[in-house]
C-alpha cells in the first residue's frame, strides 16, 4: 500500500519570531521543488502566527507541539484543542520530552488525542522506549501499550482520500537528541513488527495500513535514506536537525528520492 511521506519539523524550544524570520524564508526557498512529500513545521506556540503569515502560499503546513484537552476554562499556561485548530492542521502529543519531563503517561496521552481529533486536528502521537527498557528487552511491550493506551477508546475512519487523521511517531527515546539514531533495520522492525501490527488489531487491516509511521531520533540529511528506504517507515520526525535549513532540506529531499 502507497503511503505519502511526511517529513515534520518539531523545533521544540527554540526560535524567536525575529528567529523565525531567518529561518522559515530559507526552509520555503528550499523547499519549493520538492513535490511529493507532505512538509509540516512545528514551532512554539509563541511563533506560530508569524510562521503561518510566512508560509501563506506554500504548501508546507504548520503543527504545534502540544495542547491541553479541555476547549476553554480555568487552566493558566495551557492551550486548548480549538486555539490550535485556529491556526494549525497538526499537533504532535506524547512526545518524549513530555513524558519525561511533564509527567505526561499514556493515559493523558489519549485525553489529548481525543481532544485534538475532535478538534479537526491531524495527530502525531509519540511512541518509544528509554534505554532501560530497550536494554531490558521492553521495547515490544512499552511501545505496543504506548499504542493501545494513547489510541484507547478512539474511532477512526478513513476519509475519501483513503487517510486518516493520524500518525504515529517512532522516537526511541535513547535516540532522540543524542546523535545516536536507530538502525533503519532495527525501526522497521518496531514498526512492522510490533507498531502495525497493534494497530491492525484496534483497527482492523485497511485502517492499519493506510496510517503513517514516522521514524524520529537523530535525523540528519546524511541518514534520512536509510529510515526512508523501509517499507514500513512512512517518514521522519526531525528535531535539531529541523532547525537548519539546509540540513531540513536534505531530509525532506532523501523522503522523495527514497
Ligand atoms: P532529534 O529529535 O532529531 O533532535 O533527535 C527528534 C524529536 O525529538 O522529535
Amino acid at each position: 500500500m502507497k503511503r505519502t511521506p511526511l517529513v515534520a519539523g518539531n523545533w521544540k524550544m527554540y526560535k524567536t519570531i525575529a528567529e523565525t524570520r531567518q529561518l522559515v524564508p530559507e526552509l520555503v526557498r528550499g523547499l519549493k521543488e520538492i513535490q511529493g512529500v507532505q512538509k509540516v513545521i512545528c514551532p512554539p506556540f509563541t511563533a506560530l502566527m508569524a510562521v503561518k503569515a510566512l508560509l501563506e502560499g506554500t504548501d508546507i503546513h504548520i503543527g504545534a507541539q502540544n495542547l491541553f484537552w479541555e476547549q476553554e476554562g480555568a487552566y493558566t499556561g495551557e492551550i486548548s484543542p480549538k486555539m490550535v485548530a485556529e491556526i494549525c492542521e497538526y499537533v504532535i502529543i506524547g512526545h518524549s520530552e513530555r513524558r519525561t519531563y511533564f509527567g505526561e503517561t499514556d493515559e493523558s496521552v489519549n485525553r489529548k488525542v481525543v481532544a485534538a481529533l475532535g478538534a479537526g486536528l491531524t495527530v502525531i502521537m509519540c511512541v518509544g522506549e528509554t534505554l532501560d527498557e530497550n536494554e531490558n528487552g521492553l521495547t515490544e511491550a512499552v511501545t505496543q501499550k504506548q499504542v493501545k493506551v494513547g489510541l484507547a477508546n478512539i474511532d477512526l475512519k478513513l476519509s475519501a482520500q483513503g487517510e486518516v487523521p493520524l500518525l504515529i511517531a517512532y522516537e526511541p527515546v535513547w535516540a532522540i537528541g543524542t546523535g545516536k539514531a536507530a538502525t533503519g533495520e532495527f525501526a522497521n522492525k518496531v514498526v512492522g513488527e510490533v507498531i502495525r501490527p497493534t494497530l491492525a488489531s484496534m483497527y482492523g487491516e485497511q485502517i492499519a495500513n493506510s496510517i503513517r509511521v514516522l521514524y524520529g531520533g537523530s535525523v540528519k540529511a546524511n541518514n534520512a535514506a536509510e529510515f526512508f528506504g523501509q517499507s514500513e517507515i512512512d517518514g521522519a520526525l526531525v528535531g535539531g536537525a529541523s532547525l537548519k535549513a539546509d540540513e531540513f532540506v536534505g531530509i525532506v529531499r532523501a523522503a522523495v528520492e527514497d
